[in-house]
């Protein structure tokens, strides 16, 4: 694996204006999203929003090395079980309780970044909430690390070492990644690991951090015979994902997919 591309500042700039525009459309999916509407209906909005801000919703037709046929769709919908990379559906309809993901991936003038979060959808039950706490913190512990002379190991273990402390476990079949002239990108970057283990981050680094939670076992299943896209944890518990796209800078790390 190569330690991967780095971006010079003017890039890093274009990324964050990319990385507002998605943190934008993202809040207005989750606004959007509710009892009775659809996974499709969500894919639909997203398009839209694509082109009211003038970005490329780079998933639609992207074929990740993974899959036998083109992603169809804007962005990812994953619920309840579903780990990452649920298809949108127009018979996928959202119900009060269940817990949802939305992952998208947008270019903006030519640059790509990548971003993604877990919603209650109307009242969830008091373990699910702690799951999406759980996640969307280990996120935040996994960012911190991201800083010059540290090594991609060091975000691995602060999000491990967290997760369990909490009781729950890390998907190991998925990870983070390198994002800006592609959707994926050298190097990968795990959500466990051992500190100073790994690739070298410097400045420059352009990452994609991501942990995936599962309430019970981390094992999960790939749906090779189904729509080829869809993972579903191996004991039917439910799973949370958050993700943000961060630059790794002198002054340590920037998270680019957020408003400001
Ligand atoms: N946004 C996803 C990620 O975080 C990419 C999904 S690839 C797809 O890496 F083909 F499944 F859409
Ligand atoms: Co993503
Ligand atoms: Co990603």
């Amino acid at each position: 694996m190569s330690s991967g591309t780095k971006k010079t500042e003017a890039e890093i700039a274009i990324l964050k204006e990319g990385g507002a525009i998605l943190a934008k459309i993202l809040k207005q999916l989750v606004a959007y999203a509710g009892p009775g509407i659809s996974t499709e209906d969500i894919d639909d909005r997203a398009i839209q929003l694509a082109e009211e801000y003038g970005v490329e919703p780079v998933l639609l037709g992207y074929h990740p090395n993974f899959a036998d046929q083109p992603y169809p769709a804007a962005l990812c919908t994953s619920i309840n079980n579903v780990v990452q990379h649920g298809v949108p559906r127009s018979d996928e309809v959202l119900r009060d309780g269940d817990i949802l993901n939305l992952d998208m991936t947008i270019g903006h003038k030519g640059l790509i970044v990548d971003s993604g979060l877990t919603v209650p959808v109307g009242t969830i039950d008091a373990e699910s909430q702690r799951l999406i706490d759980v996640t969307r913190e280990a996120r935040a512990l996994g960012i911190k690390e991201a800083r010059p002379g540290n090594y991609t190991g060091d975000i691995g273990h602060a999000i491990e070492t967290f997760v369990h402390k909490h009781g729950f476990s890390v998907v190991e079949a998925l990870c983070g990644h390198g994002v800006g002239y592609a959707v994926h990108e050298d190097p990968m970057i795990p959500n466990v690991g051992k500190p100073g283990t790994g690739v070298k981050i410097e400045v420059g680094h352009v990452f994609a951090i991501e942990p995936i939670v599962n309430i019970g076992d981390k094992d999960v299943i790939f749906d090779d015979e189904g729509d080829g896209y869809s993972v579903y944890t191996a004991d039917g518990s439910r799973s949370a994902h958050f993700e943000h796209t961060v630059a790794v800078t002198k002054n340590g790390p920037v998270i680019l997919t957020t408003e400001k």
